[in-house]
C-alpha cells in the first residue's frame, strides 16, 4: 500500500463546512465528514482506481467527490430505493436542467408541499422532484415513512428552513457536468459487489443502512451484514466501509480479520461520537488521526500475515 497521508488531528472532528457539499440530498447518516478520509484512501493507492462503486449510494457524497476531484476514472452509484433512484436517473439521464428549473421556480409553502407529497407522480422526473421536496421538508431529511414535516425548523423558518433552491439547482448542474463519468444503477448493492468482485482496480465505498436502537432512517434497511462482510472479504479490489461503532460490527470485523479504526465525527445533533472505518488494510490512515487505540479486547488491529 502507499504512503500515509497527513490527516486531521486525532481529537479533531472534520470541519464539514470546509468540505464542498455536492449532493442535492440532505441525508440522515450523510458522510460529508468522511470526505477527507475517502480522499486520503483513494490517493494512497498505488494503482489509480478504474471504478469507484458505491453500492449503497443514498446522497452519494463520496462518489460525487471522487468524480468531481478525479479520484477515480469512473464512478458507479447503486441504490435500491425507487424515489432516490428517480433523482439520480433524472439528473444523469438528461432531466437535470428540467429538475433544476422546476426547483428554482417552486414556491414552497405548506399547501404546495402537501399537494406535491400527496400526489402520485407518474413519471420518473415528477417522482424525482417530489423526492427532493420531501427530503427538504421532512425532519432530518428522513425519507422513510412516518417522518414528520419540519415545524419550527432552523431559525423559526419552519418548512422553508432547508429550502435553498439556487444552491440545489447549482449542485444539480454540477452533477450533470459529471455525466460522462458517473453511472447510476437502480438495484441491490450486494449484487453489484458480487458482479464486480473479480475486478482488481475497482474500489468499493460501502456505507450500508444500519439500524441502531430500532431507529428507521431509510425505507430499505434490511441488509444481511454478515453476508456483506463475507462478500467484501473475497473481492479482488479494495474497499472502505463505514458503520456505527457498535459491538456487533466490531465483532463482525474481527471475524473477517478486517482492520478497524474509530474516527471522531459529530452527528446531526452535533454530539461528538465515533464511527468505525473498516478495511482490509488501513495503513493509509496516519496513526495520529486515530481517536484512540480501539478495542484491544479484539486483539491486534492488523491481522497477522
Ligand atoms: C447509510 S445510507 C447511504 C448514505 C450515503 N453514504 C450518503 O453520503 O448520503 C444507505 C443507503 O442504502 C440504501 N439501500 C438500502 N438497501 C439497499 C440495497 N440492498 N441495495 C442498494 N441500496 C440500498 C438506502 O436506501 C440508503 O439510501
Amino acid at each position: 500500500m502507499g504512503v500515509a497521508l497527513s490527516m486531521p488531528e486525532p481529537t479533531k472532528v472534520v470541519n464539514v463546512a470546509s468540505v464542498p457539499q455536492r449532493s442535492p440530498f440532505r441525508y440522515p447518516g450523510g458522510k460529508t465528514w468522511l470526505v477527507p478520509y475517502a480522499r486520503a484512501w483513494l490517493r494512497s493507492r498505488r494503482d489509480h482506481v478504474e471504478e469507484l462503486i458505491e453500492p449503497f449510494a443514498g446522497g452519494a457524497i463520496i462518489g460525487l467527490t471522487a468524480a468531481c476531484e478525479g479520484l477515480a476514472d469512473r464512478v458507479t452509484l447503486v441504490e435500491i430505493d425507487p424515489d432516490i433512484a428517480a433523482v439520480w436517473l433524472t439528473m444523469l439521464n438528461g432531466g437535470g436542467p428540467w429538475l433544476a428549473e422546476k426547483i428554482a421556480g417552486f414556491k414552497l409553502t405548506r399547501e404546495s408541499v402537501t399537494e406535491i407529497l400527496s400526489s402520485h407522480p407518474g413519471s420518473t422526473r415528477d417522482r424525482a422532484f417530489a423526492t427532493i421536496i420531501r427530503n427538504r421538508v421532512q425532519r432530518g431529511g428522513i425519507l422513510a415513512p412516518g417522518a414528520g414535516l419540519l415545524k419550527k425548523g432552523e431559525n423559526g423558518k419552519g418548512i422553508r428552513s432547508r429550502w435553498y433552491p439556487e444552491t440545489l439547482a447549482k449542485r444539480i448542474f454540477n452533477i450533470v457536468a459529471t455525466r460522462d463519468r458517473v453511472n447510476f444503477v437502480q438495484g441491490d448493492g450486494l449484487e453489484s459487489v458480487a458482479r464486480n468482485a473479480h475486478r482488481k482496480r475497482v474500489a468499493f465505498f460501502v456505507d450500508p443502512p444500519y439500524t441502531v436502537a430500532g431507529k428507521r432512517l431509510y425505507k430499505f434497511s434490511d441488509i444481511d451484514h454478515a453476508r456483506l462482510f463475507g462478500m467484501l472479504s473475497r473481492v479482488a479490489g479494495d474497499f472502505l466501509m463505514t458503520y456505527d461503532n457498535t459491538e456487533e460490527i466490531r465483532h463482525l470485523a474481527s471475524d473477517f480479520q478486517f482492520e478497524t479504526r474509530a474516527v471522531a465525527m459529530k452527528n446531526t445533533h452535533h454530539a461528538r461520537m465515533t464511527e468505525l472505518l473498516i478495511g482490509r488494510d488501513l495503513q493509509w490512515l496516519n496513526p495520529r488521526c486515530f481517536s484512540q487505540p480501539v478495542f484491544p479486547e479484539f486483539g491486534p488491529q492488523t491481522p497477522p500475515g
